[in-house]
């Protein structure tokens, strides 16, 4: 491979280019407002939204039935590994950039590349899915309060969802179809379809955070006081309408689905604990990181888990498995607020109302972290030089990066606009659990590398157990996911492979250290195209497939998806043998060059 691509960082280069006035961040932020931030990211679409699909399942998947709460559980257990590691790296590299950042220091430039662009799927991704399931609740909050002054007037579900959610339900049950999209202008006989909800409400989320920090700390704070009392409130309700009895005699079959259904259950269920790792983005924003930073991230977790763990149970309790599955397969319905219908006497739609508008408000909160996380990574990777000067840029009066938050906004906007949640979340989780990998190896790394820096919180019982359970306990989930998230993920990368080679790792400033070409060289040009048409074959392949499967379809001419499945894989085969013969070629001349460099600045 290229020389100097596992070169890492200093960490004392890092801290003390962070420190630089040009780029300073201003710091606001305390331990309180960390934790705040935390929950503000955690609690939403994944405990509003996801839960129905985790309990139910789907045509890809079994669902956990009441085991969800189990589901929950393991997550749990699952990220607490993890948000140790994370506490531990936060506390010792309190900069922005998260993940992407640490990963610099341990594993080196190519991996820290990996991690900050794989860092997009789990913030920016997981947006999207999150402002979907904002306007599936927005939607059913509107419709309510029409519905309870007296008028008939609601918002067009045309106008509120995607294209393939709404042809998924006029396979599944037309007559709904008819009624829900009769309306929608139609285009060469195809309903017109998108999320305009979605895309409003990343808009607005926008202008506040150019606006600036400390004012969306406190506007956090608010909305997450509120969905912590709205979840009370759907478990007090479900309580109040539903016998201890009764949910106990819904828990049977606990497990309808067997291990699996409670292990799918907990790889999907794990978008709902995305985000305790998010609040390690603002570090350059918090008053005392090495303190606030691991408060923050454990605290935050603990809460949402007692929350989840008891939502689950009541969940499954007030609705039984078998009626919920035939609930999710009919009709578009926002689980909690459905459950909360199922149990009410007809025409009671207030606790649903209440319901739907503390779930407005925790997506709102979740987005807002989620939108303000991204634009510092993006930041940091502008600062290192593997992204464009300009998205490093901090507003004059604002302070606040607004060149990568107006860009993050205008990419999740249009993608909320136009695709379905499941598949979002699927990659979400997926992205962000190899990204949870990478941070636990890396720990296990820094402890040899740099056994003698300061690290104000330790991952107990040494460096290997915690991380290492950590790691493997992630793959065990990403195992769980659907092909479809694995070759969209795999894509991914391969595309931010392509992006490296031509761009990040010509520019990057520890590359100009050590005497990289400005100018991208032709092998590595010959690689970043092999990358791209790998990526673009990974994207043209059917999804649904796993690898022999898409063989079989490959060379079967009269199978379904067959020009796809080879159009994909001639593009993959392609890509591949570019990409080696670029990188071969740009090693052998890579290490040349360096060393010639290394020599230079020896001598110098
Ligand atoms: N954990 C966040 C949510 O559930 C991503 O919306």
């Amino acid at each position: 491979m290229l020389r100097g691509i596992f070169r890492t960082k200093n960490l004392d280069d890092i801290l003390a280019t962070a420190g630089g006035p040009q780029f300073a961040l201003k710091r606001t932020l305390g331990a309180f407002n960390v934790t705040l931030l935390g929950i503000g990211a955690i609690i939403g679409a994944g405990i509003f939204a996801t839960v129905g699909t985790a309990a139910a399942g789907d045509a890809h998947r079994p669902g956990a039935g009441a085991s969800l709460m189990l589901s929950f559980v393991i997550t749990a257990v699952v990220c607490g590994f993890t948000a140790l590691c994370y506490a531990e790296f936060a506390s010792m590299v309190p900069i922005s950039g998260s993940a992407y950042t640490y990963s610099y220091s341990t594993l080196g430039e190519l991996v820290a590349w990996i991690i900050g662009w794989d860092l997009i799927i789990e913030y920016a991704v997981g947006n999207v899915a999150v402002a979907i399931s904002w306007a599936n609740y927005f939607r059913t909050l509107l419709d309510n309060i029409f519905h309870s002054l007296g008028s008939t007037a609601h918002v067009p579900l045309w106008l509120a969802t995607d294209y393939r959610t709404a042809r998924l339900l006029a396979q599944n049950n037309p007559a709904q179809y008819a009624q829900d999209f009769g309306g929608a202008p139609h285009i060469f006989g195809h309903a017109i379809v998108f999320n305009l909800l979605a895309f409003l409400i990343v808009a607005v989320i926008t202008v506040v955070l150019v606006w600036g920090i400390k004012e969306s700390a406190e506007f956090n704070a608010v909305m997450v006081m509120i969905k912590i009392l709205v979840l009370l409130f759907f478990i007090g309700m479900a309580l109040y309408y539903v016998s201890p009895a009764k949910m106990t005699a819904n828990w049977h079959p606990f497990q309808p689905n067997g291990w699996h259904g409670t292990f799918t259950g907990a790889a999907l269920v794990f978008f709902a604990y995305i985000g305790f790792d998010a609040v390690s983005t603002v570090a350059e924003e918090c008053k005392n990181p090495a303190r606030d930073l691991p408060i923050g991230i454990i605290a935050s977790l603990i809460i949402c888990t007692v929350l989840y763990v008891i939502v689950g149970a009541v969940f499954t309790g007030i609705i039984p498995y078998n009626e919920l599955v035939q609930k999710l397969t009919n009709e578009q319905a926002e689980p909690l607020t459905m459950a909360l219908n199922h149990v009410a006497p007809p025409n009671v739609t207030w606790p649903s109302t209440i319901v739907a508008f503390g779930s407005v408000i925790a997506h709102t909160a979740v987005l807002l972290v989620f939108q303000l996380g991204q634009p510092r990574i993006f930041f940091s990777m502008a600062r290192d030089g593997l992204l464009p000067s300009t998205f490093a840029s901090v507003h004059p009066r604002f302070k606040t990066p607004h060149v990568t938050t107006i860009l993050t906004g205008v990419l999740v906007g249009g993608f909320a606009a136009v695709m379905s949640i499941d598949e979002m979340v699927d990659l979400t989780n997926i992205g962000t659990l190899f990204a949870f990998v990478l941070v636990c190896i890396g720990i296990i790394v820094l402890r040899y590398k740099d056994p003698t820096r300061t690290r104000p919180f330790r991952v107990p019982l040494g460096p290997w157990l915690l991380p290492s359970l950590g790691a493997l306990s992630c793959v065990f989930l990403m195992y769980y996911l659907p092909p479809a998230s694995w070759w969209r993920f795999v894509g991914w990368l391969v595309l931010g492979l392509s992006i490296y080679t031509a761009y990040g790792y010509t520019r990057s400033a520890v590359g100009q250290k050590i005497g990289r070409p400005y100018r991208t060289p032709f092998p590595l040009k010959l690689a970043s195209l092999g990358f791209l048409l790998t990526a673009i074959g990974l994207f043209t392949i059917p999804h649904d497939a796993g690898p022999l499967q898409l063989w079989r379809e490959a060379v079967n001419a009269a199978a379904e998806d067959h020009k796809r499945a080879l159009v994909g894989l001639i593009l993959i085969g392609l890509g591949i043998i570019s990409g080696i013969l670029g990188s071969y070629a740009g090693a052998s001349a890579g290490a040349n060059g360096e060393n010639r460099n290394d020599e230079n600045h020896a001598a110098r």
